[in-house]
Formats: structure tokens, sequence, C-alpha cells
């Protein structure tokens, strides 16, 4: 995570449509985390004394945030159900890492403590990925982990093989709309070499020689940044030029050979679907410059795809700090981190993101056997496609000044508090929340906001009846927790 969000949202098509309000409540300003009191106060009729995450026991706090909608998807393990397009996309990848080098990790606990999260990684205390708004909390120390660099420290320390692969659920507070889930799938991979024990210690040869065991691709890359950039994307001390250059043409090389796996088995199968002619014009990607805590130089792969640029990764030369504190102090490698949702989006052809939580035959059966036999890999055909029902809420927020009490003032709102209210009220039956306005009183300096809530079933077509009833949920919720004034 670069920003509040990074790979979760840099995986999102850029310019998809949305609105420029919408844009514009995706910059949250640093620091903007709100009191443990706002909590406090939303959860107070309803906090659990503890939980129970897979068969443990979790003591809360004021801090937990945790709605029990959430709490119900940590058994799931879509990663690992089979034939599902999650486990089938984390499939495809495995293959391009072989298991001797690469341990496979795959059932790790999402429970972690607050230090793997953020601390281990270099993350700021200030970091706005911290904030309650966007990070589910358990209590002040323990959280489902946000992205599956948490158990990257502890691997550097423990796992036998000279690289891994992570594949795993991530939770995070977040936006509403089809590219978005609480919940979705990252998978982490990692390759490190050892000073020691490379032959004469000249650890750029040994990787530029492993470099030269890797296949070749026919992407057309573009990489016009230089391999480190004193200011933009530094050389760590601990590495000399010769050996960054050599990890990151290795990490390079690598994950271009992963992102043509995926795109070549995208394309063949709407060729097979659509009876289309192959495409004869080579994959395009491109390396942006990036910045993580936890990797320098750092980079995003980001993929040409029907007309656009998607980022679909992000990655860098792992932080020697990691390694020293691991206890390997002579390791030296990369690390990328890529959710899988939106990878099995492109690969499928899957429009909607809630559609992966679906439990209906006629979504799962259209993956069946696809697992053991990619070549049958073929896009999803959308089985129904009910009607919208947009309804509007538009309210004030309390004071914003600490004698307004707080609670729905301005300055503690977060557009992700309403995305809970509504997930709670209406389940996988909201297909998008948008802001569609927002105003200042001239005089009393109130705010007000309204939403738009577009309520559509993947599943079956909505009663009107049952769609207000829904929306009342949401009017209700809103008053009850945030104190704010309906309009
Ligand atoms: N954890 C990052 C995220 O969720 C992705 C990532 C970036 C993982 C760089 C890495 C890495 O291992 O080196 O946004």
């Amino acid at each position: 995570m670069a920003g509040p969000r990074c790979v979760a949202s840099a995986l999102r098509l850029r310019a998809a449509g949305r609105s420029g309000l919408a844009l514009l409540l995706q910059q949250r300003s640093p620091g903007s985390a709100s009191p443990a009191r706002r909590w406090q106060a939303a959860y107070s009729s309803g906090r659990p004394k503890t939980v129970e995450i897979n068969g443990k026991t979790y003591p809360t706090d004021p801090w937990f945030n945790v709605p029990s909608s959430v709490l119900s998807l940590t058994s799931r393990k879509l990663h690992l159900q089979k034939d599902h397009p999650v486990s089938i996309t984390r499939k495809i990848i495995e293959s391009v890492f072989p298991a001797s080098t690469y341990r496979y990790y795959n059932t790790f606990d999402p429970v972690v403590s607050t230090y793997e999260n953020f601390d281990s990684l270099g993350f700021p205390p200030d970091h706005p990925g911290r904030a309650r708004t966007d990070t589910y909390y358990i209590n002040e120390s323990t959280l489902l982990r946000t992205h599956t660099s948490a158990h990257e420290a502890e691997l550097f320390r423990s796992n036998p093989t000279g690289g891994y692969l992570i594949s795993a659920d991530v939770y995070r507070r977040d936006e509403i709309d089809r590219s978005h889930y609480p919940v979705f799938h990252q998978m982490e991979g990692a390759r490190y070499w050892d000073r020691s024990k490379v032959p004469h210690g000249d650890l750029a040869a040994a990787v530029l020689e492993d470099l030269g065991r890797l296949p070749r691709h026919d992407m057309t890359v573009q990489d016009p940044s230089p391999p480190f950039h004193a200011e933009r994307n530094p050389l760590q001390p601990h590495h000399g030029p010769a050996e960054a250059e050599a990890v990151g043409a290795h990490l390079k090389r690598s994950l271009e050979l992963m992102v043509h796996e995926i795109f070549t088995r995208a394309r063949k199968a709407a060729v097979l679907a659509e009876g289309a002619a192959p495409q004869d014009k080579p994959l395009e990607v491109r390396w942006v410059e990036a910045y993580f805590p936890f990797t320098s130089p750092s980079w995003e792969l980001e993929v040409h795809y029907q007309g656009d640029w998607l980022e679909i990764l992000g990655c860098g030369v792992s932080q020697q700090s990691l390694h020293i504190h691991a206890g390997k102090p002579d390791q030296v490698g990369w690390a990328f981190g890529i959710g899988l949702e939106r990878v099995a989006m492109l690969l499928f052809q899957i429009p909607d993101i809630r559609l992966f939580w679906s439990q209906d035959e006629r979504f799962l059966s259209q993956f069946r056997g696809v697992e053991d036999h990619l070549d049958r890999l073929r896009p999803f055909e959308p089985f129904s496609k009910h009607p919208p029902c947009y309804k509007d809420v538009s309210f004030w927020l309390g004071s914003s000044s600490a004698a307004g009490g707080g609670l729905g003032g301005a300055a503690d709102w977060h557009d992700n508090d309403l995305m809970e209210v509504v997930r709670d009220a209406a389940g996988d039956c909201v297909e998008d929340v948008q802001l569609v306005d927002r105003f200042t009183h001239p005089k009393t300096g109130r705010k007000s906001l309204c939403y738009r809530i577009n309520y559509r079933s993947l599943e079956r077509t909505l009663t009107n009846a049952e769609t207000n009833e829904m929306h009342q949920r949401v009017v209700d919720g809103l008053v009850k927790r945030f104190g704010v004034e309906i309009r």
C-alpha cells in the first residue's frame, strides 16, 4: 500500500467512468483517522466482547469495527475452492513460479497483528492505510490483514527456499462499486539470494545467471526509467548498483512472464468463445516508478488492455532492513503483490466483483473442470441482467466543531462509513454507491451530502417493497450510527 490504497485501487480500470466527485472522494488526506470514540459510539450497542475467526477467539476493544457480514466471509477461502475463478487464477500464477524455488503458502490466517501488517514493513505511524476508516480492526493490536505483505517479514526469516508465493484473502474498508469488495484475494511473491552462499560472493553474477535461465517472451515492454534514481527511486545503501540492477532485471522478467501467461490465456479464451481471429499484435506492458515503504527501487506494472493502461501489480527490491530484522542480513532480493479478483475479472470477463461470492450454480458451474484443464478456460457468460433501482439519500452532517459532538461531524465523516451502513442494510444487493452532490451552507457552514445507491441483485429482480425496505434500513442506520440529519 503506497498511498491509502495501492494495488486494490491500482488494479482499478483507469478512468472507468467514475464521476469527478467519486474520484475526489478517493483522495484521502493523511492523518484523517477519526477518534476511537466514533467507533465506540457506533458499536456501543452491539460490540461483541470477543469474536471467533477460523476457530480462534479474539478479544475486542473500542477499535473493533468488523461487521458480521465481513466476519462471516473469513471462512470462505475462495482461493482454495477448487474450480473457483480466484483459485484458477492462483493456479495459473503458480504455474509460472516453480515450487522448487518458490514455496507456496496458501493457508495463512487472515488475523494478523498491527505490527505484522504495518510496522514490520516500515509503514510510518501516521500512514493513512492504518486508519480505522480503511482497515478492519479486531482490537488495537490485531486486525484483518489488508495485504499479503503482512507475512513477508516472517517468511524472510523462516522460508527454507530462495523464494515463496502466498495467496490469501485480504480485507479493506472501501467504496461500493463493481470492482470493490471488502474482501478480496492477493498473491504475493518474493525471490532472494544470499551473498554468503553464491559463488565468490558475487550476488549480481548469480542473479544474472538465473535471469539467463528464464524463458523469453514476445511482449512489447516499455521501460523508460533507469534501474534506480537518487530522488525518485533510490538505490539502498546496502546494495551495490550492479546488485540492484541485476535483482531489478530478474524481477521484471519474472513478472513479465507471469503477466504474459495470464493475458495469453485471456486472449485464447476470448478467441475460443467468440470465434474471433487470434490477435497478432503482441501484448504491450510498461513499467512505472512507484513507492512502497518496504521496497526501493519500486515499480508498478501496467498492461495495455482493450485500449486502457491497467496497473496490475506493485513490486520492488525488498528493503534490506526486513532481511536484517529477519536475521538474514546477507539475503538480497525482490517482492511483488497482485490482486487476484482483478486479474480473474480480465481473464474470465467477469463484470462484477460480487459474483465471486455467489453460490449460484449458474455462476459456479461455468468453471467446473477448468482448474485441472486450463485450456478449457472460457469467458464467463452472464446469466442475467436484472434491472437497476436508484435511490438517493441526502443528509446534513453534524457540526464540525468539537462542541458539536463529533459524531456525524463533517471532520469525522468518511464515505466508507456510509458504505458499511449500506452493506449492513442491503448486503450484496447494491451494485454501486456514488456521491452525487455535496454542499456547504454559506451561513451555518453545515455540510450536506447526497449519495445515489444503485440497488441491483446479480441473481434476481428485486421487488419494489424489498428495495424500499433496504433503503429505509440505510437511512435508519445512518441516523442511528452517525447522527446525521436526513434532508
Ligand atoms: N502490498 C502491496 C499492496 O497491497 C503490494 C506490494 C507492493 C507487495 C510491493 C509487494 C511489493 O511485495 O514488493 O498494495
